[in-house]
């Protein structure tokens, strides 16, 4: 089994004086979801997510040889502005990868770093930003280690993304990504994310994520908070095994192409994630009126037209259309005649399930 261990790096030479490097890497949906994390970022329970296509964050990394004084430096560039507001996170991240990267202190890096989303459009940057931050990391040990397999490249990028932001370890490499100890996913790992190892049924290829933005405004409860509050939750431990049970449920149901299991477990984890926020003390609601009338328009339309389209949540108001590819044209239609009304300034993104990180040098 994979260690903590094995991803620290001690067999580099400081053998180059600088370089940079461009990654993307995409956002991700839960249809899993992960809630509740122990200490170092390891999650309470498994989850997979699709990874997304069009939601992603592009940066670039630039470094440059600097004396060892015992600090880390960078600068920090928004859309090629400086961006003071995102430093400390970067900060952090740093510190908390430092042990496995420890070649970090010898370089200046300049970061900068854009989104395909509308900033503020409510949708979480985290995970694309941190994965495309450890994609660029990676790039650079290998140039100062050749010798690391891709295999470890990858595993090793999803570890650190992990440490940035738990959810960011699965936008590395995958349409569909499990990260979590979990029985019947073999490679399967709290630190990392993997691949879904079966072949996805036809039904799930070039899946449709539709997301109409409810609410772009600043969440009243972070992520990092709401996981916190799992602790002592009351009904936190079975919550964390039927995330097991699901998992297992989902597994099949990609596999067999079962779209109306599909749809039943999704919109359940959906809702169950806004009733431990729910059920927390101190308690909190994310959900905006419009994410409920959206909710019962969809399952409307469902009802009404035997269209397989569902919804699924993350930590926020936004509501995340599902759908399989042969019914876009009608999943469309309905979006915009009835929905777009509940979204904010009418606006929503198309995406669909994408492949993961992309090397742009
Ligand atoms: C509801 O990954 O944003 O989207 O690890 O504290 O950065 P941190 O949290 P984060 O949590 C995401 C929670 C979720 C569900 C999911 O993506 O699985």
């Amino acid at each position: 089994m994979v260690s903590e261990k094995d991803f620290i790096q001690n067999n580099y030479t400081i053998s180059v004086e600088g370089g940079n490097f461009e990654w993307s890497a995409p956002s991700n949906i839960a249809l899993v979801k992960y809630w509740g994390k122990k200490d170092n970022q390891i999650p309470a329970n498994p989850s997979i997510s699709f990874t997304l296509n069009n939601c992603k964050t592009i940066t670039k990394m630039a470094f440059t040889k600097k004396e060892n004084n015992g600090h880390f430096s960078f600068d920090l560039l928004f859309e090629g502005q400086p961006k003071e507001d995102f430093k400390p996170k970067i900060q952090k991240f740093f510190e908390r990868i430092f042990d496995y990267c420890p070649y970090l202190k010898d370089f200046h890096f300049t970061i900068d770093t854009q989104n395909t989303f509308p900033h503020s459009s409510g949708i979480a940057s985290s995970a694309s930003g941190m994965a495309a931050l450890a994609m660029n990391i990676m790039s650079m040990e290998k140039l100062l280690n050749p010798t690391i397999s891709e295999d470890y490249f990858n595993k090793k990028a999803s570890f650190l993304a992990r440490l940035g932001s738990g959810s960011a370890c699965r936008s590395v490499k995958g349409s569909v990504v499990v990260w979590g100890n979990h029985t019947e996913i073999p490679e399967s790992s709290d630190l990392f994310g993997v691949e879904f190892p079966s072949t996805i049924h036809e039904n799930f290829r070039n899946y449709q994520d539709t997301i109409l933005l409810v609410d772009k405004g600043e969440k009243q409860v972070s992520s990092t908070v709401g996981h916190d509050l799992m602790f002592g939750h009351p009904f936190a431990e079975q919550r964390f095994s039927q995330a097991h049970h699901n998992l297992s449920a989902i597994k099949n149901v990609l596999e067999r192409g079962d779209v109306e299991q599909f749809i039943k477990i999704v919109e359940s984890e959906a809702l169950t994630l806004h009733a431990m926020m729910m059920t927390s003390m101190p308690y909190f609601i994310l959900m905006k009126p419009n994410t409920l009338e959206i909710i019962n328009k969809i399952w409307k339309f469902r009802s009404e037209t035997q269209t397989p389209v569902c919804f699924t949540l993350d930590a926020g108001a936004n509501v995340h259309v599902l759908y399989p590819e042969n019914v876009k044209e009608q999943v469309l239609q309905f979006i915009k005649n009835e929905l777009i009304g509940y979204c904010q300034n009418g606006q929503y993104i198309c995406d669909e399930i994408g492949k993961g990180a992309v090397n742009r040098n």
